[in-house]
């Protein structure tokens, strides 16, 4: 017998746009994670509490931020009690949105470095075994622009720990809010507006529903943990 156990999901959108596409992305995840009866936060990354990174380097010693003036203390220990970590956002400038670099920075405080003859060597304080979901929205049809962004999440989930898992979902030819969840007809009027070749509608349109759908999968795939009984 196979049996769920819900798990902890912690969520940011990066996204400054409420009903933007990166906003149904996240929730279709969500609501899949949900099916599944797991815990689930989701936090706006601009609003959050936090400082900038200092740059001083003394978290290397106190295996802890040296800022405690704002709300890391308290995000912190929600990242490291997650077992997903989920993180939605836009593709700016070929990267994510500032706001979300700012707390991203702060994950510095997770690690020890040490600088070898050949490069750095990452040790985190805690064993992390946590699946990373990356979901993004983003302007052009191609999906190299969302190299940056995708390296530097394989970078982070590698060197917090070889056990964690990253997980990828691309939208492209995204400009307006609410786009992904258009109508046949309305996407087909919206790209006549944008100078859009009309027929790409009708290929988006089933796209779109596809990446909703892949969204809403992966949050019930990752939502729970399977415990095998009875073997
Ligand atoms: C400041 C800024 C920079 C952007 N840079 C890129 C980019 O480099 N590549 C790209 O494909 N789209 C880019 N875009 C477009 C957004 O990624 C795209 O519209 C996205 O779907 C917005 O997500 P949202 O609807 O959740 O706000 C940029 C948009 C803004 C506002």
């Amino acid at each position: 017998m196979v049996k769920g156990e819900g798990r902890n999901i912690l969520a940011f959108n990066g996204s400054p746009r409420p009903a933007g596409n990166t906003s149904y992305m996240l929730e279709s995840f969500l609501e899949g994670a949900r099916q599944n009866s797991s815990e689930t936060e989701m936090i706006p990354t601009h609003s959050l509490d936090l400082e900038y990174c200092t740059g001083c380097l003394r978290c290397n010693v106190l295996k802890r931020c040296s800022v405690s003036s704002d709300g890391w203390s308290e995000l912190s220990a929600k990242i490291l009690d997650a077992d997903v970590l989920v993180f939605a956002a836009p593709v700016y400038f070929h990267h994510v949105p500032a706001a979300m670099k700012k707390m991203m920075d702060r994950f510095r405080s997770f690690i020890h470095v040490q600088i070898t003859e050949t490069g750095l060597e990452h040790t985190p304080w805690q064993r992390w075994d946590k699946d990373f979901v990356l979901l993004l929205s983003m302007g052009s049809p191609d999906p190299m622009e969302a190299e940056p962004v995708i390296d530097l999440f394989r970078f982070i989930t590698s060197i917090l720990g070889s056990e964690n898992r990253l997980h990828v979902i691309l939208a492209t030819r995204m400009a307006v809010i609410k786009q992904l969840i258009k109508t046949e007809q309305e996407l087909n009027d919206l790209y006549v507006k944008l100078k859009i070749p009309g027929d790409l509608a009708r290929l988006d349109y089933p796209r779109n529903r596809e990446i909703l759908e892949d969204c809403r999968n992966l949050g019930f795939h990752l939502g729970t943990t399977q415990i095998k009984e009875n073997e």
